[in-house]
């Protein structure tokens, strides 16, 4: 275990076939077919090209090597020729240019696809993806994938260029058509036997990539943990452990690259002697060797490319099957097609038999029942992980529950299309998150079009209006990245604000001023009153101030309500409540603080 260990393993398995891959391939270049053709069709050209040019030198060459050459027609070849070679390199360039102009739209569309296929997925995708991963996949296998499109129309070319010139070689000289034939087999068993070697060393080296994509992202994420523990040097020796693998994948995939060149080289030497040997014996001009000579090489730099073409394209593969592993992943909350906006709600919230787990393994509520009447304000209290939070967030739709159904109004919170019903709720999570940008941003973004003038009134009501005048740039001041100089109260406040602005119906404060002073809490409550009036408000607290003023307390315990009633009510009772009020909020209470003072 360690902080890296998402990018340490690699859990990915095939789902989909061969023929489903390549069949989604297609279908994501349909939009490009144009530059498709365009990029096919100057292949030709260059294909056309590959193999007239030989012709021409091979003429050359015999005219010359005659007793009585044409210089005029000798003239007219090499200007030919070097015509040719023009519209092969305009050719060329302008095929380079088609896939520059396609190939960054390709990754472009799917990047995007990634990035809001993520935005729409639902918490327990998140909680089962490292960021680190999901960052991976989104910056360095969308990229490799994209290469496989300037790959294949490489190597198609290629394949066009050596079939055509193979084409010629025969109508040539069979016999030495057939001598560079034989260069096939044992091309083909040194391409199988370094397929694998080959296909092995580029997995590893993406691989390698990813890794160290994913720790660093893990790294800054964990950044205060590691310092708090004085981890940083461990976490800094790992870190090197995953750049000398990555050095070493790379290392290899260069190795094993160059490895096959020389052997290619020979194999492609050696059927230029054989060939020269040969021809020379059968007495063939002279102008006919240098066609072949010509076209031993148009036919063997392409197929040096199609040993490349393997590895990389089912690397390519792999990073597409990871692509489709988000686009295809659909979230458990889920907007059903007939789901409807909701227009304005008045607050009543039931929970009927709500059967939920995060992991089927550990249960968090099972036949969950409570109602919250219109305008109520509910306060929760319980020991750590006893469901408070998992409750509001079923509530706020971001898991989605597996039995009975929650209603609001009434209706099933699912007949609602899930932005409309969102945005009803005014919610203040336990872990606060800013946006990196100024505070008037923050507060302004589930309503962009309030004044300066409404900004100010949330402040004043969460009591932060004092600190925010305080700072330098006033509402400008930049926070939300690590760099802010807010305090996590301060961050409580401005999340508060961002809440209260929305005027929502619904009002869930989770843990809302936990990190808020008692005297700040205290004026809060003081000003929330009148905010919560008409409101329905769920409060998950541990201060006694909060909850004390709450129309009904309710104890959870293990995913279970286990008592309700007011303040003086569960007291009297003597249960759960009562002890948790001993055990935590009894020192808050005047009367504890009257006594112990006296
Ligand atoms: P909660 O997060 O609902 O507990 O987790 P809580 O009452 O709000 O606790 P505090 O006061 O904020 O600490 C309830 C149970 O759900 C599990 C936890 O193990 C816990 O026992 N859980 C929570 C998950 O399995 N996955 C999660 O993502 C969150
Ligand atoms: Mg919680």
């Amino acid at each position: 275990m360690g902080l890296f260990s998402s990018s340490m393993r690699d859990k990915h398995e095939r789902n989909y076939s061969d023929k489903e891959l390549f069949k989604r391939y297609a279908k994501r270049l349909k939009p490009f077919k144009k530059n498709i053709v365009l990029i096919a069709s100057f292949m030709i050209v260059q294909a056309i090209a590959a193999v007239i040019a030989p012709l021409l030198a091979g003429f050359v060459t015999d005219e010359m090597t005659s007793s009585n050459p044409r210089f005029v027609w000798v003239i007219l070849a090499a200007v030919g020729f070097l015509i040719l070679y023009l519209f092969n390199w305009g050719a060329f360039s302008m095929q380079q240019a088609q896939s520059g102009k396609y190939v960054p739209f390709f990754l472009e569309d799917l990047r995007l696809e990634l990035f809001s296929k993520l935005q729409e997925q639902d918490m327990t995708f998140f909680d089962e993806h490292m960021s680190g991963k999901l960052n991976s996949i989104v910056v360095n296998d969308t990229l490799d994938f994209s290469n496989t499109a300037i790959l294949i129309s490489n190597t198609v070319g290629s394949l066009v260029i050596s079939l055509g010139t193979l084409g010629f070689l025969f109508y040539f000289n069979y016999i030495l058509a057939l001598i560079t034939l034989a260069a096939i087999p044992v091309l083909f068993i040194l391409m199988y036997t370094l397929r694998n070697l080959a296909k092995r060393v580029s997995k590893s080296y993406r691989e390698a990539i990813g890794s160290v994509n994913s720790a660093m992202v893990e790294a800054i994420e964990g950044i205060q943990i590691s310092k708090s523990f004085g981890q940083e040097i461990s976490i800094a020796s790992q870190f090197e452990d995953i750049n000398e693998n990555y050095f070493r994948s790379w290392m290899r995939l260069t190795a094993t690259t160059h490895f096959w060149r020389p052997l290619l080289n020979t194999v492609a030497s050696v059927i230029l002697c054989l060939v020269l040997y040969f021809g020379i014996n059968m007495g063939i001009t002279a102008g006919t060797l240098v066609i072949f000579v010509l076209y031993l090489e148009s036919f063997f730099s392409p197929v040096m490319q199609l040993a490349r073409f393997f590895p990389e394209l089912s690397a390519g593969m792999a990073a597409f099957e990871r692509c489709l592993s988000i686009v295809d992943s659909n979230p458990l909350v889920q907007q059903k097609p007939d789901a409807q906006p909701i227009e304005e709600i008045k607050g009543k919230i039931q929970f009927e038999n709500v059967n939920f787990w995060y992991d089927q393994d550990n249960v968090i509520f099972k036949d969950l029942n409570l109602t919250i009447h219109k305008g109520e304000k509910l306060a929760i209290v319980g020991h750590t992980g006893a469901g408070k939070t998992s409750l509001v967030s079923l509530l706020s739709r971001y898991y989605e529950y597996q039995g009975g159904d929650i209603l609001i109004d009434g209706q099933s919170i699912r007949s609602y299309t899930l932005e409309s019903y969102r945005k009803q709720l005014g919610k203040v999570e336990q872990d606060v998150y800013l946006f990196p940008g100024t505070i008037k941003e923050n507060i302004l973004y589930g309503r962009e079009n309030a004044s300066d003038e409404d900004i100010w009134r949330v402040l004043e009501i969460v009591q932060a209006s004092d600190f925010v005048h305080r700072l330098p740039n006033g509402l400008d001041t930049k926070v939300g990245d690590r760099g802010s100089d807010l305090s996590v109260g301060q961050r409580q406040l401005i999340s508060f604000a961002r809440a209260i602005l929305l005027d929502p119906k619904v009002l869930i404060l989770d843990e809302a001023t936990s990190s808020v002073d008692a005297y700040t809490e205290a004026m809060i409550q003081e000003a929330l009153e009148k905010i919560l009036e008409e409101r329905t408000a769920i409060i998950v607290a541990h201060r006694l101030s909060t909850i004390v003023n709450a129309d009904r307390i309710i104890v959870m315990e293990d995913g279970d309500v286990v008592e309700e009633g007011t303040h003086e009510e569960l007291l009297a009772q003597k249960g759960k409540y009562a002890s948790l009020y001993n055990q935590y909020f009894v020192h808050q209470s005047l009367e504890w603080q009257e006594q112990t003072i006296s």
